[in-house]
């Protein structure tokens, strides 16, 4: 499976290391698209914190999911964010179309925000054996996007 002639990790971990990350990269691919269809689409009072918050869980699932991309790769393995693979494989639920208020939007982002995390957990747990360089990096993001939970679900009714 791996490109490179000095891997990092033998067969089989290199496989099931790569398989739990390519799961948690479209998620937090599809996080970032979800999060910015929110940013665009929230209206009513509470308007400016939550389009404003939005866009921070946004910057920390675009710069996770090039993180977790790239640690595939290093682990000699191809990345896939393709759209079609995004469609395909990602875990969160598709968003709803159209506009949306502040407590109907705090609450479809918490619930795909805690779906991520949900799906970081189960892949940390694994790879704690398989490769714990990775298990360290899902590690930091499930904090940063914990502490964005928190805030979001914060303001929910
Ligand atoms: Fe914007």
């Amino acid at each position: 499976m791996s490109h490179f002639t000095r891997p990092l990790l033998s067969g089989e971990a290199e496989s099931q290391t790569a398989t739990l990350l390519q799961g948690c990269l479209v998620d937090l691919i599809d996080l970032a698209l979800q999060m910015k269809q929110a940013h665009w689409n929230v209206v009513g009072p509470h308007f400016q914190p939550i389009h404003e918050k939005l866009d921070e869980v946004v910057e920390t699932a675009r710069e996770a999911s090039d993180e977790v991309a790239e640690r595939i790769v290093a682990i000699g393995v191809t990345a896939d964010g393709r759209a079609a693979t995004l469609v395909e494989s990602s875990r969160l639920d598709a968003f709803p179309a159209g506009f949306h208020d502040g407590p109907t939007i705090v609450t479809a982002c918490s619930d795909r925000l805690s779906k991520t995390c949900v799906g970081l957990r189960e892949a940390i747990a694994p790879l704690g054996d398989l490769d714990p360089i990775s298990e360290d990096l899902l590690i930091g993001i499930t904090a940063e996007l914990e502490k964005h939970l928190w805030m979001l679900q914060a303001q929910e009714k």
